[in-house]
């Protein structure tokens, strides 16, 4: 999240180098996906929004969908509107949608809670998919796998709720980070339920790999969860064809589904018949109108479900999804790469002092940049104050999120203009110094 507030004033971009403005332009040409920029509202002021990651941009297709929601669905359907307006299926139909971005066949994710509450309901559903299958002979080996590993560098949340479950559920939770958790397997494989990872480091950007480290669990007979906040949208995961067992994730960052849109969850049909949801609601039940005291879980997705959905939040959700309309995710994968390969190119060029902590081979990027700097709270803003919106994460790097649906290598260039007009004028300094708000 960031506490940035919009630019207010419209701001002529300096003049970028010739021949950088120029290969800008090439790339922009080159591209197969194009700028989607008309799909969103954004001010045409002249900033640079590279705060995707944290906060999407606005789709066009969203406050249309929200009022239409509010004032015919809930105002004149009324009640009626849970059936004549799919309001009861939107967690799986918008679960489905979000499915398609991310490889996995229909009927297997489902949409709901945030993704911490998904997260504890994957830990303690896998934990007893672990204990169900007993050790490698297939034998009861009760005590055997109580193993989860994890990546200390992962989002807070993340290692909080593990924490807690581990605390739940009598596991043992190893730290290592996901280049060192192919040794973990080896050394310990056979004691390991669950690896739980992110796809790609929320810090630094950098893209770990999936299908290596999916094989990698599942050879040691464990189970793996990916964190994919930082994916969804502009990384095909490819989770049916890497046999990934359980992903998590926002949809308020590439996804675009507004502040606090609710989160979603994959449970391959494989293992829904056994998933044991932590929280099991009258929305996971196999017939919640059946309103019986026994618990029956659902025999689908639903069986992630928990309570009432978040219907006005899903339905602009699934608004917001339709910026990818027609858009195969590979080409936003391409673009993502172009506009991130062509942003290190022009940090080259114009701002070397400036140390990119992000991976430069393709394949180790995601979709945004971290720079270093000992000012960056300072960077964060002076850039802020020049209408280059990133964000600061402490205590050393300023973040820039690329959403390749609504940014353009123009964008990215004017970016690297402006934080080395930054540094020149020395804005960082005094901006150091700037109140942070709670929300940075
Ligand atoms: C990797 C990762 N996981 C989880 C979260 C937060 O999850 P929640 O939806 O519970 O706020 C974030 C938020 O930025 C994140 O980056």
């Amino acid at each position: 999240m960031t506490a940035a507030a919009a630019p207010t004033t419209a701001r002529a971009r300096p003049a970028p180098p010739a021949d950088l403005a120029r290969r800008a332009a090439e790339l922009e040409a080159a591209d197969a996906l194009g700028d989607l920029r008309g799909r969103f509202d954004l001010p045409d002021d002249g900033s640079v929004y590279l705060v995707g990651n944290s906060l999407g941009a606005l789709p066009r297709a969203v406050a249309p969908a929200v009022a239409d929601a509010v004032q015919r669905q809930w105002g004149r359907s009324r009640v009626g509107a849970w059936n004549t307006e799919g309001w009861w299926t939107a967690p799986q139909r918008v679960g489905d949608r979000i499915g398609a971005l991310l490889g996995a066949a229909p009927g297997q994710v489902v949409v709901g809670d945030c993704t911490s509450v998904q997260l504890h309901k994957v830990h303690l559903a896998a934990a007893a998919e672990a204990r169900r299958r007993g050790g490698p002979d297939g034998g009861d080996r009760s005590g055997g796998r109580r193993v989860v590993v994890a990546d200390p560098g992962s989002f807070p949340t993340d290692l909080y709720v593990l924490a807690s479950d581990a605390r739940l559920a009598g596991l043992e939770v190893v730290l290592a980070p996901p280049q060192q958790v192919p040794a973990v397997l080896a050394a310990r494989g056979e004691e390991v339920a669950l690896v739980a990872l992110s796809q790609v480091d929320y810090r630094t950007g950098e893209l770990w790999d999936l299908p290596g480290l999916t094989r990698a669990a599942h050879d040691a007979g464990a189970l793996v969860l990916w964190d994919l906040c930082h994916s969804a949208g502009v990384v095909p995961a490819g989770l049916d064809e890497h046999d990934v067992d359980y992903a998590v994730g926002c949809s308020y960052k590439f996804l675009n589904g507004g502040p606090g849109a609710p989160a979603w969850v994959y449970v391959p049909h494989r293992l829904q018949a056994g998933f044991a949801n932590p929280v099991p609601g009258w929305n996971s039940a196999a017939r919640p109108f059946a309103m019986t005291g026994d618990f029956s879980p659902a025999a689908d997705v639903a069986v992630a479900r928990t309570g009432t959905p978040q219907v006005i939040s899903l339905l602009a959700l699934e608004a917001a999804l339709t910026a990818f309309d027609g858009v195969d995710v590979s080409a936003v994968r391409a673009r993502s790469l172009s506009l991130t390969g062509f942003a290190l190119e022009a940090l080259d060029a114009l701002v070397p002092e400036v140390e990119v902590v992000t991976p430069r081979e393709p394949d180790r990027r995601g979709s945004a940049l971290a720079l270093r700097h000992p000012r960056a709270w300072g960077l964060a803003r002076a850039l802020h104050a020049r209408g280059v919106e990133g964000d600061f994460r402490a205590p050393d790097v300023v973040r820039w999120g690329v959403a390749p649906l609504y940014l353009t290598h123009a964008d990215v260039l004017a970016a690297v203009v402006a934080l080395r007009a930054v540094l020149d004028a020395g804005e960082h300094e005094a901006a150091e110094r700037s109140e942070r708000p709670t929300v940075t």
